[in-house]
Parts: structure tokens; C-alpha cells; sequence
């Protein structure tokens, strides 16, 4: 047995470089060191993705109780509305924040310079969604890492993969159990390094790559849920994940997202007949919460047995959609489709992980030391169904909340001077790389046909002793073979995987995000309930 030597030492570990991450480090880095860990290059994150914007009010039009009744409408009867209140009323602050650290939001035109240009998504009845043109994550993103990179008290480590987190019962204390750190895989060394703070904040977002089709990027693998799951802590509602209705359609797209701020602007949802199916199905038609046009689509999709329906916005001009939708015009031009003049082909697309690491309003877990923020935490915001753009506002406001709380109270343990180093063992370098690909690809397989927008018991009961037999596969491979990036994340995805048909078998009901055949309206018997799992360690 030879354990790993390197032990790096600071006073705030953030997992993860996104918005909830960075905006957390930043704030820290004021009264300590900070290290963030991030798989790969700081920017590969979900929030580089987004493109719609932030949800906020900042008009005279808008009000907090419109914001905070259209949150409630969408999540279903699920949302925490103590935890919506604060995080609608406590916007308006940080989106300030975010502006003096160099962010610029689009404008509106033609006499008035100067006024936010506000865009508008489904379920929302007002204008309210703050955005850079429809680049906004990485504007957003661009601002964030600049300040980091001008911070001396943070250091981030690229290429970076976090394997498990310390615990105090993990090193063998027994006394009150606590997070210590993390035990990471520097992919550039294929070393295991630990990682020591008495803060650790997991802000690693969610778990798309669950999914066949998604729109989120490739580091989007479940990680940070998986971690606080094998370190004891709950998880809540991971049934409801959110389908993006309209991932563009296109062999070589690689399920590229086409703004829900399209729809906002008059984009009109067709089938191939022309028709526009969505007026049917909700007042709201095409801008109808996300959950009821995702399983619009796919009902369309299936009743026609087309492989696409259409998004419709040829009734504005190409300067027009150059000049809101510039990185989507130039996306489907390079597809052979030109916005102004066609209509964009698209399909549903695994998108958003509405439930996830059981935090309270500060993104404090049940486990001391443990914080979690953003897509990877459910302080019940979102309930059954997240309403558009409310997340990026969700993780700056816990950020924040986050470290004012940690700020106010969280103890300097002296033991972490005592942790061992990670035991490499005997482990031999895998041979097998065929295991680690077929399994990977047959999970998303899996979970995009038997565990996706339209459920029945009998298929979540097949995904479920499927997944069993692949954790226990992948499990024997992980404890014999050398760690590697892959490893580590399939290690992750399958147990999500079984996390998320646990949480849907246990929801008799379709609620929200939710929809089975089998139980095909919501319970109104009893008041609804969070799906809470507990880990038995
Ligand atoms: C979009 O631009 O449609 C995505 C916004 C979001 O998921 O909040």
C-alpha cells in the first residue's frame, strides 16, 4: 500500500467553477485561502451554457409576488415558498454584485439606452429575465474568473476530479462526524491528492450526461450528489429532471440548446404538418411551462412518429435574430438553416436536475462542514419543476447566503492536521476500457428510454434491476483497477442513475417534471411531499 503524499491545505475548498462556485470564492477569499477544484478548464461548466439569462426583478412592471406566484405555479405544489420568497427578494442585491464585478446585460434600443432589456421564458407572465444577448452564462462567466484571477487568495486547479470526500468516520474518528476535505485525481499527474479545509461548498451543478441527450456539457455527470450520497447525506426529489423542449435537432449538433427566450420572442412550436400543436394544450401555448411542452413534444412526436418538431420564428428578420440570437443564428447557419427563413428543427433534451443534495436556504447539508449550492443542492426552490432562468439567481443569492452563514459560525477543526493520505493499494491499470464505455453508454441508453419524459412503473422497475447489476459491475472495477477520469465519473452516473428511478418509483403520482402512465394525475389525497432519500452507511 502506498498512499499519496501531496496534502493541500486551505481554509475554503469550492468544488466546481461555475456561478454558484465562483461567486462563492470570491466572497471568501476575503477572510481566507480558497482552492477550486474543476475537472477540466475553469470555463467547462454549466453556467457557460446557459444561454437564456437571469430571472430578476428589476421592473416597475414586475413585482416580487409575480416572480415568486409564477415559481410556485410551475414547481406544482413542490416549492419551499419560504425559500422562493428569499431568493426572489434577495436578487436584486447580488444581481448588483455582479454588474460592479464587470458583467454587462443587454440594453434595450431606440430611446432607451440605459433600461435592462428584458427577455421573456416559459411560465413567466412578465418580462424579467436579465441576459447577454444569448451568450449570458459566459458573459457571466468571463466577469467571475476575471475577479478570480486578479484574487491572490485563490488558486484553482485545472484537471482536477474529485473522487470522495473525507469524513471524519471515513479516517476512522468516531466522534461527531464532519467533512474534512476531499480526496481529488489530478488527471495531468494520475495522482490521488487530499485536499483539506474546514469548509468544503460542492457547487459541481448536475447530471445531464445521465441522459443520452442533453444539452449540458460534458462534466455535467451527477458528481457532487454522488459524493454527499456516499458521505451520508440525503438527497430530495431526483425524479424531476428537466427536459429542455427544444434542443436543435441535428446529427452533427450535439443536442445544442435553442433559447426558450426564442419562444419568448413569438418562436411558434410546429409539427410537421405545419400545425401549431402547443394552442391545444395550455393558454400559454408555445411559452407554456417547461414540463407540459416537453411532454406536448413528445406526444407529438410519438402520435406523428416524426423525429423533430419545429420551432417557427421566420416572422422576424435576420438582422433582427442576428442581433438577439447571435450565437444561435450562427449555430443553425452552419447546420444549413437559416432562422429567418426556416423553421429549426428541435427535440426534447435532458437539461436541468431540479432536486439534489438536501441543503437548508444557506446551502448548508446535514453533514458539518458540507455546503452545497446551485444545480448539485435542493433547498426547494424549484419543486416539481424549475421555472426558466431562476437558477442562476438561485446560486448567486445561496452563494452568498452561504457565506455570510459560514462567516458568522463555522469552527477551524484542528484535526484536519491528521488526515491520511489516499491508499493506492494494489490496484492495476484498467485493461478493460470497453467495460467503463459500454457501461457508460448503456446507463444513458437506458435512462433516455425507460426513465424519460413519459414513465411507467414497469419500465422504471426494468431500469432498476439493470442498474443494479451495472453498479455492482462497475463497482468491482472501481475497488481493482488504477482511478481515472472516466472511472470516477461512471462511478457516479450509475448511482445517480439508480437515484433517480428510486426517487421516481417511490413518487406514486405525476407531478411536475414527473409523468407516468401508471399514476397519470397528481395525489390530491394528501398534501404533496418532497421524495427524501437517506444513505445507509
Ligand atoms: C434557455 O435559454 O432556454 C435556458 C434557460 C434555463 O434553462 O433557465
Amino acid at each position: 500500500m502506498s498512499p499519496s503524499t501531496t496534502v493541500h491545505r486551505f481554509d475554503f475548498l469550492v468544488i466546481g467553477s461555475g456561478i454558484a462556485g465562483l461567486s462563492f470564492a470570491l466572497k471568501a477569499a476575503d477572510i481566507g485561502t480558497v482552492a477550486i477544484l474543476t475537472k477540466k478548464k475553469s470555463a467547462d461548466s454549466n453556467t457557460n451554457h446557459a444561454q437564456g439569462g437571469i430571472a430578476c426583478v428589476t421592473s416597475s412592471e414586475d413585482s416580487y409576488d409575480y416572480h415568486i406566484r409564477d415559481t410556485l405555479e410551475a414547481g406544482a405544489g413542490l416549492c419551499n415558498e419560504a425559500a422562493v420568497r428569499r431568493i426572489v427578494e434577495e436578487g436584486p442585491p447580488r444581481i448588483r454584485e455582479l454588474i460592479e464585478l464587470g458583467m454587462t446585460f443587454a440594453e434595450r434600443e431606440n430611446g432607451h439606452r440605459g433600461e435592462l432589456d428584458l427577455g421573456k421564458e416559459g411560465g413567466h407572465s412578465k418580462r424579467r429575465i436579465l441576459h447577454a444577448k444569448d451568450v449570458t452564462g459566459r458573459e457571466i462567466e468571463k466577469a467571475l474568473l476575471g475577479a478570480v484571477a486578479a484574487s491572490p487568495n485563490i488558486r484553482v486547479f485545472e484537471n482536477h476530479v474529485c473522487v470522495d470526500l473525507i469524513t471524519k468516520h471515513r479516517v476512522g474518528y468516531s466522534t461527531a462526524n464532519r467533512c474534512l476535505g476531499v480526496y481529488v485525481l489530478d488527471t495531468s499527474t494520475g495522482m490521488v491528492e487530499t485536499f483539506a479545509a474546514p469548509v468544503t461548498l460542492l457547487a459541481s451543478g448536475g447530471c445531464g450526461k445521465v441522459y443520452l441527450y442533453t444539452t449540458n456539457p460534458d462534466i455535467a455527470t451527477g458528481d457532487g450528489v454522488a459524493m454527499a450520497w456516499r458521505a451520508g447525506v440525503p438527497v430530495a426529489n431526483m425524479e424531476f429532471i428537466q427536459f429542455h423542449p427544444t434542443a436543435l435537432f441535428h446529427k452533427d449538433a450535439k443536442s445544442f440548446l435553442v433559447s426558450e427566450a426564442v419562444r419568448g420572442e413569438g418562436g411558434v412550436l410546429r409539427n410537421r404538418k405545419g400545425e401549431p400543436f402547443m394552442d391545444k394544450v395550455h393558454p400559454l401555448k408555445s411559452l407554456a411551462p417547461r414540463d407540459i411542452v416537453a411532454r406536448a413534444i413528445d406526444a407529438e412526436m410519438k402520435r406523428t412518429g416524426a423525429p423533430c418538431v419545429y420551432l417557427d420564428i421566420t416572422h422576424k428578420s435576420a438582422d433582427w435574430l442576428r442581433e438577439r440570437f447571435p450565437s444561435i443564428y450562427e449555430k443553425c447557419l452552419s447546420h444549413g438553416i437559416d432562422m429567418a427563413k426556416a423553421q429549426i428543427p428541435v427535440v426534447p433534451a435532458a437539461h436541468y436536475q431540479c432536486g439534489g443534495v438536501v441543503t437548508d436556504i444557506d446551502g448548508r447539508t446535514s453533514l458539518p462542514g458540507l455546503w452545497a449550492v446551485g444545480e448539485v443542492a435542493h433547498t426547494g426552490l424549484h419543486g416539481a419543476n424549475r421555472l426558466a432562468s431562476n437558477s442562476l439567481l438561485e446560486a448567486l443569492v445561496v452563494a452568498h447566503r452561504a457565506f455570510v452563514a459560514i462567516q458568522k459560525g463555522e469552527p477551524t477543526p484542528p484535526w484536519t492536521n491528521m488526515l491520511p493520505g489516499w491508499e493506492v493499494g494494489s490496484a492495476s491499470d484498467p485493461d478493460e476500457l470497453v467495460v467503463i464505455y459500454h457501461n457508460w453508454r448503456e446507463i444513458r441508453q437506458l435512462m433516455w428510454d425507460y426513465v424519460g419524459i413519459v414513465r411507467t412503473t414497469k419500465r422504471l422497475r426494468r431500469a432498476a434491476t439493470r442498474l443494479r447489476n451495472l453498479e455492482a459491475e462497475v463497482q468491482d472495477f472501481y475497488w481493482n483497477h488504477k482511478l481515472t477520469a472516466d472511472l470516477i465519473e461512471l462511478r457516479n452516473l450509475v448511482l445517480i442513475a439508480s437515484l433517480i428511478v428510486d426517487s421516481a418509483l417511490s413518487r406514486r403520482e405525476s407531478r411536475g417534471l414527473h409523468y407516468t402512465l401508471d399514476f397519470p394525475k397528481p395525489d390530491t389525497d394528501v398534501p404533496p411531499v418532497d421524495t427524501v432519500l437517506h444513505p445507509s452507511l
